[in-house]
């Protein structure tokens, strides 16, 4: 995982360098993005660069590349990272500014584009039987009004992790006025009595890739899914709670603010929902 890409260069990652006055260093000016890789191949590259594609239009960035350049640059940084299954990280920033503006630059800049390729852990939807679920607690939501842009200001979703962590948990789920939104890295759904559902696309919440493609299963494979929105108190009540990123996954979360969701472990729909995305992946690569 050792060889990146840099503003047209592949290099190894402890050599790669960017300017302290670029936009991204100074501002968080920038976006970002996260894409599965399996078999050697990036999973919904469609959907990740239309997203992609919104991110940049929505902070007024040129796409330094049209679609094809893109692949082709992925396929030969995971090629040389050693193929097989990892995640590509790219970000692109609006560049290296002479100084200190909020404003943007008169002329132009030439956007930063940095892409790495990252190790990914065994998720647990691969072995449903086994899996024993994760810690979550919740938290006010305390971002900004567009977290449908994909952008690296991080921040509040980097402190909510961090309290997460801190109250022994692995995920922070955001509520906003009383409803959920996402996690701080993931979208999330529930189970209860009013059946399966996820809060819909908007601008409080990043529309994830994953989201969908659990969405479409749930739909194909007869386990009605809404997009509405989901109260707090129905996420305290949840039978099962799951949630959803790329490199994670379909995560089933087993105790909420430290009680028991449902009987304390992975619920049965969430099985039955890991077996479909399993085979869904094996069926993409050509594993079946
Ligand atoms: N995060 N919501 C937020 C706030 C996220 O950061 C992510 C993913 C998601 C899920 O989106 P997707 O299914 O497209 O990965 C939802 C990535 C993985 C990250 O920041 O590392």
């Amino acid at each position: 995982m050792d060889t990146v890409y840099l503003d047209g260069a592949l290099v190894k990652a402890d050599e790669a360098r960017i300017s302290p006055l670029d936009r991204g260093f100074l501002f968080a000016d920038g976006i970002y993005e996260v894409i599965p890789v399996y078999g050697g191949t990036p999973f919904r590259l469609t959907d990740h660069l239309a997203r992609l594609e919104r991110s940049l239009a929505a902070v007024e960035i040129d796409n330094p590349r049209d679609r094809e350049q893109w692949q082709a640059l992925f396929d030969e940084l995971i090629r040389l990272n050693g193929g097989g299954n990892q995640a590509l990280y790219l970000q692109i920033t609006r560049g290296a500014a002479k100084g200190r503006d909020h404003g943007f630059p008169s002329a132009p800049l030439e956007p930063t584009v940095f892409v790495m390729s990252l190790p990914v852990s065994v998720p647990a939807a691969d072995t449903p039987d086994s899996a024993t679920g994760v810690a979550a607690v919740t938290r006010d939501d305390i971002r900004w009004s567009r977290c449908d842009i994909k952008s690296v200001s991080l921040l509040p979703n980097i402190l909510l992790r961090q309290q997460a962590l801190e109250a022994g948990a692995s995920e922070a789920i955001l509520v906003r006025d009383g409803f959920v939104t996402e996690g701080s890295a993931s979208n999330v759904f529930v189970v209860s009595e009013d059946g399966i559902a996820t809060p819909p696309r908007s601008h409080a919440i990043l529309g994830g890739i994953t989201r969908d493609l659990v969405l479409e299963l749930c739909h194909e494979h007869g386990l009605p899914a809404a997009e509405r929105e989901v109260p707090e108190s129905e996420l305290r009540r949840a039978r099962e709670i799951w949630l959803t990123s790329s490199t994670k996954e379909v995560v089933p979360v087993v105790t909420l603010n430290g009680a028991p969701v449902g009987e304390g472990r992975p619920g049965d729909q969430w099985k039955q929902l890991a077996r479909h995305y399993v085979d869904f992946k094996r069926h993409l690569c050509g594993l079946d």
